[in-house]
């Protein structure tokens, strides 16, 4: 037997990216996010227009896509709240968002010079892919406040242990992306960490412990 349903999301499971964009002072703001997915050289991100992310990438399309390994969650959850944006919708003021000016300090991460742009990457990310935003949609219709930004990837920078036969493939047996599924992180399958953005968008807790920072 199936149901008819509306769920509040459709998260089905897609890898965590850490996202890093040139602030207007010339900063690298960093930010979580998950609906991405790659096709070629390009990849596809989805993203709410209110982040500071979108509102620089309009500006200037450079872009960091900084992959997490599972052993990043702690770090990247720390973050999971924050805003680069002094401006806040109600929407996300009631989750619990708060502005983060410098959100590497906030995560606990370090930063090292991209190679195509100003941009600061993630030292900690295991995988940095560097480009430029391409084009900009909106996406689900006027009152969605969402858009659909196209990446050209242009630069691949990979760590060693994670690469096979003559550095044209990645291990896909060693390679363990945090995946976010309804809210949630997972990693191998299994449930990672105790996510806040489960708890901002109120959704009922799993039914089984998992760690945290508390
Ligand atoms: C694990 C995780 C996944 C997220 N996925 C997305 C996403 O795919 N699209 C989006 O717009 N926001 C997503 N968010 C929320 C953004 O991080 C949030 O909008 C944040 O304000 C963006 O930072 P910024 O405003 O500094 O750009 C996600 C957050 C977390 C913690």
């Amino acid at each position: 037997m199936k149901r008819t349903v509306e769920p509040k999301v459709l998260y089905f499971g897609t890898p965590v990216v850490l996202i890093s964009s040139l602030n207007p002072d010339g900063t690298t703001n960093l930010a979580p996010m998950s609906s991405a997915w790659w096709l070629g050289y390009t990849a596809m991100l989805g993203m709410g227009t209110s982040a500071q992310t979108v509102k620089n990438l309009v500006e200037r399309p450079e872009i960091v896509l900084n992959l997490i390994d599972p052993d990043m969650v702690a770090a990247l959850d720390r973050i999971a709240l924050l805003t680069g944006s002094r401006e806040m919708s109600d929407a996300k003021r009631a989750r619990g968002y708060r502005y983060e000016p410098d959100k590497f300090a906030a995560a606990g991460l370090t930063r090292e010079p991209s190679e195509l742009s100003d941009l600061h990457s993630v030292v900690e990310s295991p995988i940095n892919l560097e480009g430029r935003i391409e084009a900009i949609n909106e996406i689900g219709g006027p009152d969605s406040h969402l858009c659909s930004l196209e990446m050209k990837v242009e630069r691949v920078r990979v760590r060693e242990d994670l690469l096979m036969s003559n550095d044209r493939y990645i291990d896909p047996l060693r390679w363990d992306p945090l995946i976010m599924k309804f809210t949630e992180y997972f990693a191998g399958g299994s449930p990672a960490y105790a996510s806040s953005l489960a708890r901002g968008w109120q959704m009922p807790p799993m039914p089984i412990a998992v760690g945290s920072g508390d």
